[in-house]
């Protein structure tokens, strides 16, 4: 049986939901998270978490769509100023060292250093690389839109000029792309809105492959 919901179910009335949509929690719809790396004004690395993003490549290039960048928040300023930035990819190997960029959030501060992660140059953009990470997507700044007028957050499009990965992990016969050593998904509080009772914990995810389903 399905069931339907436009208006928030009554046992979420109470959520705590931090600005997002119950249906953010209803739908609980996996998004790849990954670090974005940049210089702030005063050229120390810059590196705020990231979800809610998603890729497309076409005829004409490679692109990220970054769909909610917080506008008081350091990225968007460095995207502002500098217009290039490095999308760095960790395994859960290394989460808890990403996440630790949260709280080294100063100005003034080596955000990638002081969250124990190396800050190394990337090849085409001004901006840093962080080196334990296993994909790196040297980008640059196209354009931004607000999904609907008025919010503060923005979504931002970025052209991919530039892609660095770890060999192993190119390699699906090796560590691969998926699985424990591969991308990070934030699936952000699945809850069952029939009965949530304030507490679900549960976003971190990893991508198990499918059994494999032919060449191509
Ligand atoms: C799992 C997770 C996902 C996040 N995704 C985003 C996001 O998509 N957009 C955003 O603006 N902040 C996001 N944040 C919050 C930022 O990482 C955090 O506010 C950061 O300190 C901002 O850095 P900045 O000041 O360098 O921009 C996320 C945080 C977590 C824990």
């Amino acid at each position: 049986m399905k069931r339907e919901y436009a208006e928030i179910p009554p046992s979420m009335a109470g959520m705590q939901t931090y600005g997002f949509s119950w249906m953010d929690f209803v739908s609980a719809i996996p998004s790849p998270l990954f670090i974005v790396s940049s210089y702030k004004s005063n050229g120390k690395p810059n590196a705020c978490l990231q979800s809610w993003a998603c890729f497309n490549g076409g005829e004409k290039g490679f692109y990220a769509i970054l769909s909610s960048v917080n506008k008081k928040g350091h990225l968007y300023q460095t995207l502002k100023e500098r217009g290039e930035a490095v999308l760095n990819f960790p395994s859960a190997e290394i989460y808890a060292l990403c996440e630790k960029t949260i709280q080294n959030n100063g100005f003034d501060d080596d955000e990638i250093a002081l969250s124990g992660l190396t800050a190394e140059p990337a090849a085409l953009v001004d901006a840093p690389r962080i080196r334990e990470c296993f994909l790196n997507l040297e980008c640059r700044y196209l354009w931004e839109r607000e999904i609907v007028a008025g919010t503060d957050h923005a979504l931002v499009c970025l052209e991919v000029v530039n892609l660095c990965a770890d060999e192993a992990h190119l390699n699906e016969s090796a560590l691969g792309r998926y699985g424990e050593s591969g991308y990070l998904y934030n699936v952000h509080y699945p809850v069952d809105p029939e009965s949530f009772a304030g507490r679900s914990q549960d976003w971190l995810a990893i991508l198990q492959k499918h059994k494999s389903n032919g060449e191509y």
